[in-house]
Formats: structure tokens, C-alpha cells, sequence
């Protein structure tokens, strides 16, 4: 007798800031890659703003879904991966884009905006992981956090951007090593400066600011061409299917990498020269 033969499931993701920015285009790389997926994003307007755009993509709506949480909240995110699985029934990727960006001297940061720094960048990662951890248990799935330069090196005035973005790296490292034996595998993907739509004074640099007018730019002045979102979305995916451990961008970045584990002093040295002064 011949058995009638379903469809297989999809492999499903979520991406946490899916709705603008490198989160966008992440979730349209994973549609087009098959995937089903949820975005998260806080404001409604432009989540669904992003639901109608990706929909436009010629994907079938049913492998889209959108829920507004926000990242840092425990209750959100458990509610987003309800329905998540409500909607997908299976959860195989998470990706944790959700961050912010800051400008200014370690002397004038004030705690209250390490603080909200590290909500965005680490207590969202750490939220959204825990929440969907159980899920991603089952399919032997992947975490990637969206980390950056600023995770590896600390170029001068980020304001508490390089303090969260190390704590982010040290956070995917310890969560790594844990969920290895459960087969859930968690990489971090470090891009320098994005081309994207920034506003030009979007981190609030202007002419009475403490840094240099360099330093409002992407890559807080980094001598670093503009990386393309798409390869950095790629890069995101290559973490999911490939396992892989870690990946900066651009390559040529590496190096420095490289040379700060031998001497830290040199490669300090080589940033000064790379970077705003
Ligand atoms: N842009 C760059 O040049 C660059 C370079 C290296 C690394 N990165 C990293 O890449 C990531 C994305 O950067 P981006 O420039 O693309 O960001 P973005 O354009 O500012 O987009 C951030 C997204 O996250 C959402 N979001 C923010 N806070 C949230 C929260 N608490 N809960 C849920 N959603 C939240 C935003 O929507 P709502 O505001 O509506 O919630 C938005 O969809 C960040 O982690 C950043 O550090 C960026």
C-alpha cells in the first residue's frame, strides 16, 4: 500500500531586531535560504513595516511571522518563542542582532548608560537564549550573537560599546562551552562598520562633544571600507550551518587579532594609528 508523503518542516529561525538594520536583512537572507522565520522588534510600525517588506519577497506568508517584544524582557521573549513554535512548530536558529551603538571618553561615562548599554546588547542576548534554549535543545540548533569589532579590540571613544560588546563575547564563549554537550551550538560574528542608512550625527557627536568629529562614523573613524550587510548576513548564516566558533570581518581585521594575543602592546599601537585620535 502506498504511504502518502508530507512535506518536511522547514528549518525555523527568530532574529531579535528583525525589523530595520542588520536584522532585516539577516531574516530576508534566511527566508531566502528556506528558513521560517520570526523578527522581533519593540515598535509595531515599523515591525510590521518590515513583515510587509519581507513578505514582498515572494515567500510564502506562512513562513512569516512578526512579534513585537522587547528583547530585554524575560516575559517578551518567552511569548515570542510561544509563538514562535505556535506558528513554526519547530525552533533551529536564533540570532541575537539586537545592540546599540555609543560615542564618547571612558572618564565621561556614567553607569546609568553602561547600564542601558548592556540591557541592549547583553541582557537582550542572554534573554532571548534562555527563552529559547528548551526549543533549540530539540533540534540540536544554533545561537549566533552580532557582535563587532569592538568585541576583540577597543579603539578610543566608543563610549561603553567595547565594555558590552566584550561582555557579549565572554557571554556566547561560557554559553558555548555549556550547551555543547546538549549539541546546541553558539557562535559570535564580529563586523566592523556596516554600510547602512546611518544618520550622520547618530550617536549624538556634535561640536561641544568630549571625541573627535571622526568618531561619529561608523567604526567610531576606523580606517575600514564599509562592509556590505548582506556578507555579514551571510557570515551569520555560515555560523548556523557550519558551526562556526567565530568570525570577523572584514578578513584583513584578523591580523590584529592575531598579533593582540602575542603582544598586546603592538597591536594597541597598530589601532592608534587605524583609528580616530
Ligand atoms: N551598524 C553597524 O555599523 C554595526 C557594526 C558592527 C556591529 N553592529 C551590531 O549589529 C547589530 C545591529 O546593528 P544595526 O545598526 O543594524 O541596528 P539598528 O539599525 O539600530 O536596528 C536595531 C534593531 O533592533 C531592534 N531593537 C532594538 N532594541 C530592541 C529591544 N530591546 N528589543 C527588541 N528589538 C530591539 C530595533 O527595533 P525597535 O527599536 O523597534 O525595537 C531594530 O529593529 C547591533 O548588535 C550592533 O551592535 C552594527
Amino acid at each position: 500500500m502506498a504511504t502518502e508523503k508530507t512535506a518536511p518542516t522547514p528549518p525555523a529561525a527568530m532574529v531579535s531586531g528583525g525589523s530595520s538594520g542588520l536584522g532585516l536583512v539577516i531574516a530576508r537572507r534566511l527566508l531566502a535560504r528556506g528558513y521560517a522565520v520570526s523578527i522581533l522588534g519593540r515598535d509595531a510600525d515599523r515591525l510590521e513595516a518590515a513583515r510587509i517588506d519581507l513578505a514582498g519577497a515572494n515567500i510564502d506568508p506562512s513562513r512569516l511571522i512578526a512579534v513585537v517584544a522587547n528583547a530585554t524582557s524575560p516575559d517578551d521573549t518567552q511569548r515570542a518563542v510561544e509563538a514562535h513554535l505556535g506558528a513554526f512548530g519547530r525552533l533551529d536558529a536564533l540570532v541575537n542582532v539586537v545592540g546599540r551603538s555609543d560615542r564618547g571618553r571612558i572618564e565621561d561615562l556614567d553607569a546609568q548608560t553602561l547600564r542601558e548599554l548592556f540591557d541592549a546588547n547583553v541582557i537582550s542576548a542572554l534573554q532571548c537564549s534562555q527563552a529559547c534554549l528548551p526549543a533549540l535543545r530539540q533540534t540540536r540548533g544554533a545561537i549566533v550573537n552580532i557582535g563587532s569589532l569592538a568585541s576583540r579590540v577597543a579603539p578610543r571613544f566608543l563610549g561603553g560599546y567595547v565594555v558590552v560588546k566584550h561582555a557579549l563575547a565572554g557571554l556566547t564563549r561560557q554559553m558555548r562551552m555549556e550547551c555543547e554537550a546538549d549539541g546546541v551550538h553558539v557562535g559570535l560574528v564580529c563586523p566592523g562598520p556596516i554600510a547602512g542608512n546611518h544618520s550622520p550625527n547618530r550617536y549624538g557627536v556634535d561640536a561641544d562633544s568630549n571625541v573627535p568629529a571622526d568618531a561619529a562614523a561608523p567604526g567610531g573613524g576606523a580606517k575600514l571600507k564599509q562592509l556590505d550587510p548582506v556578507d555579514v548576513a551571510d557570515a551569520a548564516l555560515r555560523c548556523i550551518e557550519k558551526r562556526e566558533i567565530e568570525i570577523i570581518m572584514p578578513a584583513k581585521t584578523r591580523l590584529l587579532m592575531g598579533i593582540n594575543a602575542i603582544s598586546p602592546k603592538f597591536a594597541d599601537w597598530i589601532l592608534s594609528r587605524k583609528s580616530s585620535k
